[in-house]
């Protein structure tokens, strides 16, 4: 039988890999962790059972399953209160349109997910950074920032498993936002991206810790928990805001995002299989997190400042300037090994993201040696 992968044409996937590099850059899996034996057995028995169905244009809102699944990240969230997307760059995309109608500002953190940003800016929304610490938030500095603004304001954050710092908002500062947007109107917009991926206890999601859940919109992805091919994640926000969604003319002439994988993932979560994926996943990240922290923890020069990873994807080393992390980039490179420079995703803190998801224990302790002693060839 002819192999007819061999339609494969390189023009499949995003990014570059780089030869002779392990690059700690990019925020994507491990392609020995995507879970293809799950949706193969999940295709199959959905094609096989419920072709006419999976095959259709899909309910607007996504199939039940699929939004149970994601409602079970936010407590106090039914699955009514969640519509499915194309994954949360979509979720982004329908509610930066919905905040541009409003003429809202964006305001985000001093770091922040380049691409959220970027797709703010690309529907035509004004966006801010507001200066504060890389491990917290700075709610006075906010404060100030809201004062006197005349415009509709929403804050992009992502209180779990912070890109690029891998930073978690505590229970207290989660509270003190609330509190800012009640009294100021703002908008929060929380992106949970990497929130199922937790090693500890971590707090709520603000919508489920808020008394008014209108004030707030909740981003989900499966893209990090399962596969981002899966191009699959979900919005919970007011009902207001998900009706427009569930209603907008895209859906209503094209039903709910990507109905056939929607359905595939639906059933593998009513077999358990995705459940049992994830504390896979989670487990194997951990050690992953483990090999790469312990390989740095304690041997990188003076005035660079390393936290452990509670979850998520990535590690952080704070850096002293700008022109520091230049250098280390290329020392790094010269070794073979490269990382996301910190500066891509905001001023004021330049720093190092690794991504311990995309590499197996030992090639993350290797790159962790050529990093530190790339960091001690610039001294
Ligand atoms: C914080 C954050 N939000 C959203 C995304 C993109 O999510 P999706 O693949 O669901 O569009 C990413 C991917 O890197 C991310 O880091």
């Amino acid at each position: 039988m002819p192999d007819y992968c061999m339609i494969y044409t390189g023009d499949w996937r995003q990014g570059v890999r780089r030869e002779g590099i392990i690059d700690l850059g990019p925020g994507y899996p491990d392609p020995a962790l995507l879970p293809s034996g799950l949706l193969a057995d999940a295709a199959t028995a959905v094609l096989t059972r419920h072709a006419a169905e999976a095959l259709s244009y899909g309910a607007n809102t996504g199939p039940r399953q699929l939004r149970a699944f994601l409602a079970e990240q936010v407590p106090g969230c039914p699955p009514e209160q969640v519509v499915t997307t194309a994954g949360t760059s979509s979720a982004l995309s329908g509610v930066a349109a919905e905040l541009g109608r409003r003429g809202a500002v964006v305001l985000t953190e001093s770091l922040t997910y380049d691409l959220g940003r970027q797709i703010f800016v690309d529907r035509g929304l004004r966006v801010e950074a507001v200066p504060g610490p890389v491990d917290d938030l700075d709610i006075d500095r906010l404060r100030r920032f809201l004062a006197g603004r005349r415009e509709p304001v929403a804050f992009y954050v992502m209180p779990t498993f912070h890109n690029p710092t891998g930073r978690v908002l505590g229970v207290e500062r989660r509270t003190e936002l609330l509190e800012l947007a009640a009294r100021t109107g703002m908008t929060i917009v929380e992106d949970h991206a990497y929130s199922r991926l937790s090693f500890d206890q971590v707090p709520a999601p603000l919508w489920s810790l808020s008394d008014d859940r209108e004030k707030v919109i909740t981003l989900l992805s499966l893209s990090k928990c399962l596969a981002p091919g899966l191009r699959l994640g979900g919005v919970v926000g007011s009902t207001e805001l998900l009706d427009r969604l569930a209603r907008d003319g895209e859906r209503a002439s094209g039903g709910g995002a990507n109905h056939l994988t929607a359905a595939t993932v639906a059933h593998a979560v009513a077999t358990g299989a995705v459940a049992r994926h994830v504390e896979d996943l989670v487990g194997e990240l951990r050690r992953r997190r483990d090999a790469l922290y312990s390989a740095l923890a304690g041997r990188l020069p003076p005035g660079l400042t390393i936290t452990r990873p509670t979850g998520g994807y990535f590690q952080w080393i704070g850096l002293p300037t700008v022109a520091y992390e230049a250098m280390l980039l290329a020392a790094a490179e010269n070794l073979g090994v490269s990382f996301a420079p910190g500066s891509r995703f905001g001023s004021g803190h330049p720093g190092v993201r690794l991504c311990f998801a995309a590499h197996r224990p030992d090639d993350l302790i290797f790159a962790a040696e050529r990093l530190v002693r790339a960091a001690e060839q610039i001294g």
